[in-house]
């Protein structure tokens, strides 16, 4: 037996920012990073709750690849304010932080449920359709994937006109993680016809816009289709789950400061690689499905595995495109550094939620070799 649930409502396309204007609101907690404040984004959402006399506080403290310590101040603040509904505004950090905040506040306040909206302004972690929440525990330098049915947003809006500001590396690294994100769900072994049919129109929607937003910010049509494809591929692995590609990347953005869809992108090729078997001499099932990918991407050659050689092909080429990293030793980080971490990494990618779903079954030394593999681009 499988299980699809929609839950979220979501209002798209321009202007559906003014949705606000009807919604059934009280006093309201906004959650955010200094950016939205400093720019003067919120101030197009504090407007429409000043104009509707409806009480608000903000909180702009979240960082990217938000902690425990920004959890617990958020929810400092919000035991302070006791609202009754909650505007997560930003990329996933926010939403993330917004999410594990509410989580927490329902359950040490008896507290049903909070009325939670989610406002994305990156195209990148489909947060504002997922029961996933994402904390780093900068002590134990480790990322903590959190699932829970009940940090689900009751609401997403996704207009574009934010994500019209968010820098061309922030647009590429965060497109990749939308691709990512369809290509994970679609071979997951919890895939089924419904989540497929979102992980699809994702894939297909990244493969059409996303070199053209990434070279034209301004690009208001492929704004909105990489917004949209962003949400399908969020719900696409809301009910699929993700697979060892995101497992890795949390490992490794625990570890090493990376953004989170750079990272993805960068072992995507592998992990495909590896899953598919491209190295083995028999073929598996999953190879099947990267081969209907490669199909959606418009690739095919003589045979299976080349036709899935050729869509890792395709994907260095986006990358090479958007100027993506390939391997470790293109980045900032230490290499030394990299592969002492190796063997914790790979330990803690192994416990990671998403590692049940993948595929196939790796083993401690299949990570650590895809890792080592990553170092120097091999
Ligand atoms: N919950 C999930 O399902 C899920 C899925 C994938 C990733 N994640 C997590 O989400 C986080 C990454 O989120 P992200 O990639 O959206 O980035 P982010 O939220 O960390 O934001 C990255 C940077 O972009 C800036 N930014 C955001 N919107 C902008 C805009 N409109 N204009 C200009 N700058 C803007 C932010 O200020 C920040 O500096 C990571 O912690 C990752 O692990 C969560
Ligand atoms: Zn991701």
């Amino acid at each position: 037996m499988q299980e699809f649930a929609m839950k979220t409502k979501i209002y798209m396309g321009t202007a559906s920012l003014e949705k606000l204007k009807d919604l059934d609101l009280e006093n309201t907690f906004i959650i955010c990073d200094p950016f939205m404040e400093k720019s003067g984004k919120i101030n197009t959402i504090t407007s429409i709750l000043k104009e509707r006399n409806i009480n608000y506080s903000v909180f702009s403290k979240i960082v990217p690849n938000p902690t425990i310590d920004i959890v617990a101040q958020g929810l400092e603040e919000m035991k302070r304010i006791n609202p009754t509904t909650v505007i997560a505004f930003g990329g996933g950090s926010a939403i993330d932080s917004a999410k594990a905040i509410c989580k927490v506040y329902e359950e040490i306040n008896n507290f049903e449920k909070m009325l939670l909206i989610a406002i994305p302004t990156t195209s990148g972690t489909g947060s504002e359709v997922t029961e996933f929440s994402v904390i780093t525990d900068p002590k134990l330098k480790v990322k903590y994937a959190l699932v829970d049915e009940e940090m689900l947003p009751d609401i997403a809006i996704l207009d574009s006109q934010f994500t019209v500001s968010v820098p061309s590396n922030i647009t590429a690294d965060t497109g990749m993680d939308v691709l990512t994100h369809a290509i994970e769900a679609y071979v997951s072994t919890k895939s089924g016809d419904f989540s497929d049919a979102f992980a699809e129109k994702a894939i297909k929607l990244v493969n059409k816009y996303l070199i053209d937003v990434v070279k034209d910010g301004s690009n208001i049509k492929a704004r909105e289709h990489m917004h949209n494809a962003s949400a399908m591929a969020g719900i696409a692995f809301n009910a699929a789950s993700l697979g060892i590609c995101h497992s890795m990347a949390h490992s490794l953005g625990g570890r090493f400061n990376l953004s989170h869809g750079r990272i993805n992108a960068m072992l995507l090729p592998y992990i495909i690689s590896y899953n598919a078997g491209l190295e083995e001499d028999n073929e598996n099932s999953t190879l099947d499905r990267y081969v209907e990918i490669s199909k959606l991407m418009g690739i095919s050659h003589g045979t299976k595995k080349a036709t899935v050689h050729g869509l890792i092909r395709e994907i260095r080429k986006i990358m090479k495109k958007i100027g993506i990293p390939l391997s470790i030793k293109e980045t900032n980080i230490d290499l030394e550094e990299y592969r002492n971490s190796i063997k914790e990494m790979a330990k803690n990618a192994l416990k990671d939620n998403c590692t049940i779903t993948n595929p196939r079954q790796a083993s401690e030394e299949d990570i650590e070799k895809i890792y080592l593999r990553l170092l120097n681009g091999a």
